[in-house]
């Protein structure tokens, strides 16, 4: 009888459990869905109401274990309206509002202050208007209130001062005007009224902000003659009611009942907690450099809008990814290459192009084609942004690295990762990648620009290939010797002539890459002809990766293997395959490789060597390329 009791009250107490986490999203889902309804928008979010709102909604952020949702960040997604009453003011738990440039108007959201546990709040660059609110006094926890670049009037109420937490608070480039009250905020240490309408005497306690902190008003220096009283901190400010509290209470009692089974869920929920904190906690790095100093643009005008497609559930803006930490990746032919980190911890590659060589609507016209690209083999573009000073790209950030930094990097210490299956995956990952891209815009669409800095791998370790479609539209500016002309062939002058059996060329290139180990161009001599030579004189085995020869039984795919590569860099360019044709062949060899060792299906290879090949004899030939 006893254990009957148990067993009902720990699944009694789970299904309350996950009735009351699903109560709470469903609260949240509903609130959300019922904003985005009513607020106009140009954007498309994915906000469905049968995806996972803590997954898959962009610009959503919950908690680790999914059971509140902590961030709201919608900046630049075009939102055109009114923020309806009782809908975000419904996301109890939210800390981070980013409602920032949007094209939102009306009065201030005073409904926002039952979110108690509000930390930074982001309205600017919108055409919110008439007055402040009155009593500001139930955000305790408000550290960050950036209420620029709107059109808010009327006086700044002394209430403010009642923000006893507030670190940041901007009000620059609103029509705010009257004197300056003395708010004493200790903890401020950021401070902007500048360019509103405000006049009198500059309060003696904001004496300590520098000056630009005030310009464009008609403010008076001579400090003020004597600071009224400063209000009484508040505290013991009554939290505004929840309505999910009662339930909560309950559901407290009926757990305390049944306490065994709470330590059951407890300690589930702590292995699942902690899991899922794992699982995010990587890539926190913030690398030292800035792409540039945040000279803001007019994030009023539509020129300051990113361009996102279909499918992505990232959020940011211009200014987000001008202000994040950025690191260079790289310099190539067509733009440099940051990897980005944003305020909420997500990572992104963007691409600066250089100069374009066509015109906005063409630009764009490019842009659309290759964002639409959807294939596994393929890195998806995510957005673009383009305005006469700027052409930005922006896609994933992929953990492992590039091919190239795999296969060259420092100390090789990324190569042995590259054994022979994940060459091959590479391989037919990349040519059909490639084969799929010149399927598109009707057959016309070039990359332009394979070379093995431009392949990785992805989460699901599937080659992905990256930075198509840019030589026709990008005026290349590296100087021609680096190692990316290495890839180039024989008959592209301009990288803008490219072609798909161009493509196909370096195609070859990256797969004699993969086979040497060597870089297409070192010290000036060229890969392919090296290659060539060193088959002519049948040396064939001296050709290979001497990290290949650790893994038995392959020299027959290597050389087949070979022969493709050779035959896609033929330096006549009808007499290279087509892409599809390579891709038949190279699954051919692919599927010799995984019957023949069934039991090597992933990365266990190279325990046993058995060296079934003379291993190279004379270094001395291949030493110009090492
Ligand atoms: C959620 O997103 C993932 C990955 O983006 C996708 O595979 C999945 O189908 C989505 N789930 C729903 C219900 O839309
Ligand atoms: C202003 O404060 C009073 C008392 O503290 C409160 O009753 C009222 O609801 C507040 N007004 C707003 C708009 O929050
Ligand atoms: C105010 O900020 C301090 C330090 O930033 C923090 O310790 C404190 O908990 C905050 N107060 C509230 C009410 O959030
Ligand atoms: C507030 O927003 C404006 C406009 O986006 C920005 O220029 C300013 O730096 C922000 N203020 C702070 C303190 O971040
Ligand atoms: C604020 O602007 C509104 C119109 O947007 C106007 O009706 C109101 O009088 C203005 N208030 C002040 C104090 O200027
Ligand atoms: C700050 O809040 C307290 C309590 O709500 C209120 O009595 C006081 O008037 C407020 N201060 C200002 C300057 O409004
Ligand atoms: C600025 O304030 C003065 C009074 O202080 C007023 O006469 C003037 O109209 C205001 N200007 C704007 C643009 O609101
Ligand atoms: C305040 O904002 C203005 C306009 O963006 C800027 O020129 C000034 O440097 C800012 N001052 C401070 C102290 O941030
Ligand atoms: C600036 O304020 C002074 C008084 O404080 C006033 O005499 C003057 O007209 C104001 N100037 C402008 C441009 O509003
Ligand atoms: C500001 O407040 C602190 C304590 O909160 C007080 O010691 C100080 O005198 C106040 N300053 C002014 C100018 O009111």
């Amino acid at each position: 009888m006893g254990i009957w009791m148990f067993i009902f009250s720990v699944i009694f107490s789970l299904g309350l459990i996950f009735l009351q986490c699903y109560a709470d999203l469903y609260e949240e889902k509903q609130a959300l869905l019922e904003f985005i309804r009513n607020v106009p928008h140009s954007r498309s979010l994915n906000w469905d109401e049968n995806s996972p709102i803590c997954t898959n909604w962009t610009g959503v952020t919950c908690n680790s274990d999914h059971t509140k949702v902590l961030i709201l960040r919608l900046p630049g997604v075009g939102l055109d309206g009114k923020i309806p009453p009782n809908t975000l003011s419904r996301l109890s738990n939210l800390q981070i509002l980013s409602l920032r440039s949007n094209l939102l108007f009306g009065p201030f959201p005073s409904d926002l202050f039952s979110l108690i546990n509000l930390n930074a709040l982001y309205l600017q660059s919108n055409k919110f208007s008439g007055p402040l609110p009155t009593n500001f006094s139930s955000w305790e926890k408000l550290a960050i209130l950036n209420l620029s670049y709107n059109h808010f009037n009327g006086s700044i109420p002394s209430s403010i001062s009642n923000l006893t937490n507030l670190t940041t608070l901007d009000l620059s480039y609103n029509l705010l005007s009257g004197k300056i009250p003395d708010f004493n905020i200790t903890s401020l240490n950021f401070l902007n009224l500048s360019y509103n309408n405000l006049s009198g005497n500059l309060p003696r306690d904001l004496l300590r902000f520098p000056s630009s902190a005030f310009s464009g008003n008609n403010i008076s220096y001579n400090v003020a003659p004597s600071p009224a009283p400063s209000p009484a901190p508040s505290s013991g400010q009554p939290a505004k009611g929840s309505t999910g509290l009662g339930e909560t209470a309950l559901l407290g009692i009926i757990l305390g009942g049944c306490a065994l089974g709470f330590l059951v869920i407890a300690v589930l929920m702590i292995v699942c907690c902690s899991n899922k904190g794992a699982e995010n906690g990587d890539n926190a790095v913030k690398p030292p450099k800035k792409v540039k100093s945040s000279k803001t643009p007019d994030s009023q005008t539509d020129n300051g809008r990113i361009t996102f497609f279909e499918g992505s559930n990232l959020a940011f803006d211009l200014e987000d990814l001008l202000r994040a930490s950025a690191e260079v990746l790289g310099k190539g032919m067509f733009a440099t290459t940051y990897k980005a980190a944003l305020e909420d911890s997500i990572t992104v590659v963007v691409k600066r192009l250089k100069e374009v060589s066509v015109g906005k609507r063409e630009f764009e016209q490019q842009m659309e084609i290759v964002g639409n690209i959807r294939h596994e083999n393929v890195a998806p573009l995510r957005a673009y942004y383009y305005s006469k000073d700027e052409k930005l790209m922006v896609y994933d950030y992929f953990r492992h690295g590039s091919i190239s930094a795999m296969l060259h990097g420092k100390l090789g210490e990324n190569k042995t990762q590259l054994d022979w299956e994940t060459r091959l995956r590479v391989v037919v990952g990349a040519a059909r990648g490639i084969a799929h891209i010149h399927t598109e815009n009707g057959g016309a669409l070039v990359h332009g620009n394979i070379k093995a800095s431009n392949i990785f791998l992805n989460s699901q370790q599937h080659a992905c290939v990256s930075d198509l479609g840019l030589a026709t539209i990008v005026i290349p500016l590296a100087p021609p010797v680096t190692r990316a002309s290495g890839y180039r062939a024989p008959e592209v002058t301009d990288s803008r002539k490219a072609s798909q059996a161009s493509d196909v060329y370096s195609f070859g290139v990256l797969v004699l890459e993969l086979l040497t180990g060597k870089s297409p161009l070192t010290e000036g001599v060229n890969l392919v002809k090296w290659v060539n030579s060193v088959v002519r004189e049948e040396w064939t085995a001296e050709v290979f990766d001497v990290e290949l020869l650790k893994y038995p039984n392959i020299e027959e795919q290597m050389v087949e293997m070979l022969q493709v590569g050779m035959a896609c860099a033929a330096r006549v360019p009808d007499q290279r395959p087509k892409m599809p044709e390579v891709v038949r062949m190279l699954e051919d060899i692919r599927r010799v490789n995984t019957e023949n060792r069934p039991s090597s299906e992933g990365k266990s290879g190279g325990s046993t060597p058995t060296l079934s090949m003379p291993p190279p004899i004379e270094i001395g030939s291949t030493s110009a390329l090492q």
